[in-house]
């Protein structure tokens, strides 16, 4: 829904040329109201689209691309595909056509315009490519990767969201230790997080310049920073990053 909201916002697209499909179509009626067309029909539905987005589970790609396979027109339609996992090999392989198809790895981030997303293009145009990231950039911002690269992605850009919302849950809970309260607290961190990401994305520096800034010696930050790492900080997080990467690429079962 994020996705198409932003087709919207982005002038893409009016909401009355996008369809937005689910099997049991109950909570896309909020979206009709708003002027979105909804259908519980794939194939119908990409009868005469441009565009076709594929966001399902990767379980269940496989029956959604049996059931639109007769419909795609691969000289007429450009595929973009959110699901983790199913390289574009597995598109050709099921439609039984070549298609041009961009894979795109988003985060939740999307619904308040600061997503990161990866993009990977197969068979597509300069032209679908531009399309694609100028959507997803009305969304935050993007980067075009190899599609060798998309699980990869998959850890660090859609896992984390996760992994930095545990980062500021952990912070908030050492603030309650040390006596805020526990909404005092989640503020401090969450904002100070977004400080952090900003000095980064802002400045163009790299983290240890940022932390040499508030690193004095003999310091409380220095203190507690070593402590962090004594207790494996950043070992944990590359560890996670790498296990969930190794996930992300065995997600899709062509089975
Ligand atoms: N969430 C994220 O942060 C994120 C980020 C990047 C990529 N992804 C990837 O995006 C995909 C979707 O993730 P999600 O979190 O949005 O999953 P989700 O909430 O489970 O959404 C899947 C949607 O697909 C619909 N669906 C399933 N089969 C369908 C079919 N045959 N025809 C039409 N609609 C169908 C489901 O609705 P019905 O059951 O009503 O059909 C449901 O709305 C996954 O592959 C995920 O890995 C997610």
């Amino acid at each position: 829904m994020a996705l198409a909201q932003g087709l919207h916002e982005s002038k893409t697209c009016r909401k009355q040329d996008i369809t937005l499909t689910r099997r049991n179509t109950t909570s896309l009626l909020e979206y009709q109201k708003q002027g979105f067309k909804i259908s519980s029909s794939n194939s119908a539905s990409i009868l005469h689209a441009d565009t076709i987005f594929i966001c399902v589970l990767p379980q269940q790609l496989n029956e959604l691309l049996e059931e639109i396979k007769q419909t795609i027109d691969p000289k007429k339609q450009l595929i973009v595909s959110v699901v983790t996992g199913a390289h574009t090999d597995v598109f050709k392989k099921v439609i039984g056509k070549s298609c041009r198809i961009i894979r795109a790895m988003p985060n939740t981030a999307m619904k308040v315009r600061e997503s990161m997303t990866c993009l990977s293009a197969s068979n597509a145009t300069a032209k679908d490519l531009q399309l694609v990231q100028s959507l997803f950039n009305t969304m935050g911002s993007s980067i075009v990767i190899e599609e060798e690269m998309m699980s990869a992605a998959t850890a660090l850009c859609a896992c984390g969201i996760a992994f930095f919302l545990r980062t500021i849950r952990a912070a908030s809970q050492g603030g309650v230790e040390i006596g805020f309260h526990a909404g005092d607290a989640l503020k401090i961190a969450a904002q100070t997080a977004l400080g952090a990401a900003k000095l980064l994305t802002e400045n163009k520096t790299h983290p240890e310049q940022e932390i040499d800034k508030v690193t004095s010696p003999k310091g409380c930050t220095i203190a507690g920073l070593n402590e962090m790492e004594h207790q494996g900080l950043s070992s944990a997080m590359i560890k996670g990053i790498r296990l969930s990467s190794q996930i992300a690429n065995s997600l899709y079962n062509s089975k």
